[in-house]
């Protein structure tokens, strides 16, 4: 089996200081009979984002949720229309040795995998999102600290290099440790953190990396899915409202690997979404997002994300 136990460290590495109430700020690292990769996950500092932390609660989704739900009633359904495309910053932390480097080709082959997800290109039954991603500038930090304890300075990172408003993706990689492969604030924490908001990336994730059985660049299609502002398809396992998408399958637990066929809520229909972008299965495994997800992500991005919101 491979168990949860609670840590402060992430690879070796103490967690900040909190910054704001409430929320935990320990790190979820499973037990050495897990996977790689599937390992640590660590939660986001400010307000409620705890965003592959141990996963929200079945609370904290529901405040998300709520907020959601709260600012859509201010909108026209017309208003909810097909995003567009998102420009993107990606902030590049290596070390002076070199670690880290992520070259211009690798950061536009991690486009590349953006809109092929995001267009549905890699399953026939894929949704088209209607996101399309474009780089617009990549800045590039030579900082060893910065690089190997990502998240001891992750505010003062992330404050010093964000660029752009809501509707930009700042996109940060670093060595996050064994375990951790990225992470993401939600849609619903922008206004009050406008400056660490973004998605944070293991330098390796990024295709041409050769992070094992995460190399294909997915990560960054699962993370910029939480800037999208959505739930893992295993947020409240067979219980209802689980991800609050209508169109995929409940499912009990996060896959690892590629379980196809797994069915983890028998009483409920369907098998696991495990080929989702939203599981944590292999990048290998993961091929698609639903339309339902495709109208959330969009929801999201006209409640809270889009220049055009009133
Ligand atoms: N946030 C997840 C983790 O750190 C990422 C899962 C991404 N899955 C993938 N196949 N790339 O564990
Ligand atoms: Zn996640
Ligand atoms: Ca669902």
């Amino acid at each position: 089996m491979c168990g949860l136990a609670l840590s402060g460290m992430v690879a070796g590495t103490a967690l900040p200081d909190p910054a704001g109430a409430g929320t935990e700020r320990a790190a979820a690292v499973r037990g050495p009979d897990c996977p790689p990769g599937t390992t640590a996950r660590l939660a986001e500092p400010g307000s409620d984002t705890v965003t592959d932390s141990g996963e929200l609660t079945p609370e904290q989704a529901a405040r998300y949720n709520d907020r959601l739900r709260e600012a859509l009633r201010s909108l026209r359904s017309h208003e909810i229309a097909p995003p567009g495309t998102v420009p993107v910053v990606v902030h590049v932390i290596s070390a002076t040795d070199g670690r880290g480097h992520v070259s211009d080709a690798r950061i536009r082959d991690q486009i590349d995998v953006l809109n092929t997800a995001y267009s549905g290109g890699y399953d026939a039954a894929g949704a088209d999102t209607g996101f399309r991603f474009t780089l617009s500038e990549v800045t590039r930090s030579e900082n060893d600290a910065w690089f190997s304890d990502f998240n001891g300075h992750r505010d003062r990172i992330r404050s010093e290099l964000h660029r752009g408003g809501a509707d930009t993706l700042n996109i940060y990689t670093a060595d996050l440790g064994t375990g951790l492969l990225g992470y993401s604030s939600f849609p619903q924490d922008h206004a009050a953190a406008p400056d660490q908001d973004g998605v944070v990336l293991a330098h390796d994730t990024l295709p041409g990396g050769g992070r094992e059985r995460f190399g294909l660049g997915h990560t960054g299609t699962h993370e910029v899915g939480h800037w999208l502002g959505l739930f893992h398809t295993f947020q409240n396992g067979c219980t209802t409202p689980g991800d609050y998408v209508g169109d995929t399958p409940y499912e009990r637990e996060a896959a690892a690997g590629c379980p196809q066929g797994r069915d983890s809520c028998p009483h409920r229909g369907g098998r696991d979404p495990v080929t989702n972008f939203m599981d944590y299965s292999d990048d290998d495994c993961m091929t698609h997002f639903t339309e339902g997800q495709a109208r959330r992500m969009a929801e999201h991005w006209a409640a809270f994300r889009s220049p055009h919101r009133p």
